[in-house]
């Protein structure tokens, strides 16, 4: 089992395999998008691979596919048909914008491949254009709905944003009155590729208390361990609601996730700066010995916190989500 310096156990790989997205949400890239890693920048999928299989070697059972979005890739079926053909295969989860998800669904299910993450921050189709800048939202209201019939655990992420999504915030949340899935709030995070403190006017706090406005009565869900969501039911609701403090962090104490983006970066938090690159490593003919080392190494130095990380970081946050993986 993976360790960090404060005894947490580190089972949870989230893998960023693309930067690329066919979306433009404005809270991660602007409309030109973002210098996207050149084709030899980026991990081969047997790269990939490699790591990961070393990992669940190593106690790792849980891996995130995100992006950029997943599904941009070529060949991403490939790679998740091996990784969960892997002697120790992990649980598989998926963070997807649900755009170009159709056809893979019975083979997602086929793999064994449950737990399916949406982004959607509006049920309003010009609303999802603004936010977005793309013209999508019927595919994905579609898409959300046809993984909820074909029994995914599905989580729905909504960005919550002063000004643009507000009047969102009920309807997303009434979806959870007859579908089975969670419905989430995240608080916005810096990570928009330009820089800037996001306007932290919805904290997670304020969002608890305008559901509870609405619905009256909403009970406390026991939360998973390692959560990032604070969850909660409406009485009567099928399905859940959940609050992302992911600016406050105030789930970090509990954290069991590090962080290979595309390009190779090992980040062991989502607001440090890469704690090692493993591409170079993986293109040198170091051995898994030498490999685990070196991932071994950036873990003990995991930082406590995501206020320690972005303090030791020292720098202004200018990455985009689509590097990160959320
Ligand atoms: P589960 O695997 O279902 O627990 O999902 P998840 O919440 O870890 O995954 P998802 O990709 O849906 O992430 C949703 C959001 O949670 C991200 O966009 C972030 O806002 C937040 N989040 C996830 N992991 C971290 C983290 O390590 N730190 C912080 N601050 N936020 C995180
Ligand atoms: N702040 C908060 N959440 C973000 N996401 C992308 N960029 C940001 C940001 N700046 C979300 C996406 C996706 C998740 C992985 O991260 O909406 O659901
Ligand atoms: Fe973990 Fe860092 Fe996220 Fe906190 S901010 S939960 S320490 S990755």
């Amino acid at each position: 089992m993976l360790k960090d310096q404060h005894h947490r156990n580190i089972n949870y790989l989230r893998l960023s395999v693309t930067d690329k997205c066919n979306l433009r949400c404005f809270y991660c890239m602007p409309e030109e998008g973002i210098p996207f890693w050149k084709k030899s920048k980026v991990l081969s999928w047997e790269e990939m691979l490699r790591v990961c299989h070393l990992l669940t070697s190593n106690g790792v059972d849980k891996v995130r596919i995100t992006g950029g979005e997943p599904f941009v890739r070529k060949d991403l079926m490939f790679f998740l048909s091996e990784l969960a053909t892997l002697p120790n295969a992990p649980e598989i989860s998926l963070t997807t914008n649900a755009t170009l998800i159709t056809p893979y669904i019975d083979q997602l299910k086929s793999l064994g491949i449950k737990h399916i993450n949406v982004s959607l921050d509006t049920l309003d189709k010009d609303r999802f254009l603004k936010i977005t800048r793309r013209d999508d939202f019927e595919t994905v209201y579609q898409n959300l709905n046809l993984l909820i019939a074909e029994g995914f655990n599905v989580k729905v992420n909504c960005v919550v944003m002063e000004g643009k999504n507000i009047e969102d915030l009920i309807p997303l949340a009434e979806l959870s009155r007859s579908k089975n899935l969670s419905v989430r709030f995240l608080e916005e995070m810096p990570f928009n590729a330009q820089g800037g403190t996001p306007d932290l006017t919805w904290n997670y706090i304020k969002i608890l208390n305008y559901l509870v406005n609405h619905f009256g009565e909403i009970n406390k869900l026991k939360d998973p361990a390692n959560a990032t969501s604070l969850n909660y039911k409406v009485k009567g609701f099928t399905g859940s609601i959940g609050i992302i403090p992911s600016f406050s962090r105030t789930f970090c104490g509990s954290c069991n996730r590090m962080r290979l983006s595309a390009n190779g970066d090992f980040r062991t938090c989502l607001y440090g700066s890469p704690a090692a690159n493993l591409r170079d490593l993986l293109r040198s003919n170091i051995s898994d010995q030498g490999l685990l080392k070196n991932i071994k190494q950036a873990l003990a130095n995991k930082p406590l916190d995501g206020y320690e990380a972005d303090a030791l970081s020292n720098e202004d946050i200018k990455d985009s989500m689509a590097y990160l993986g959320g």
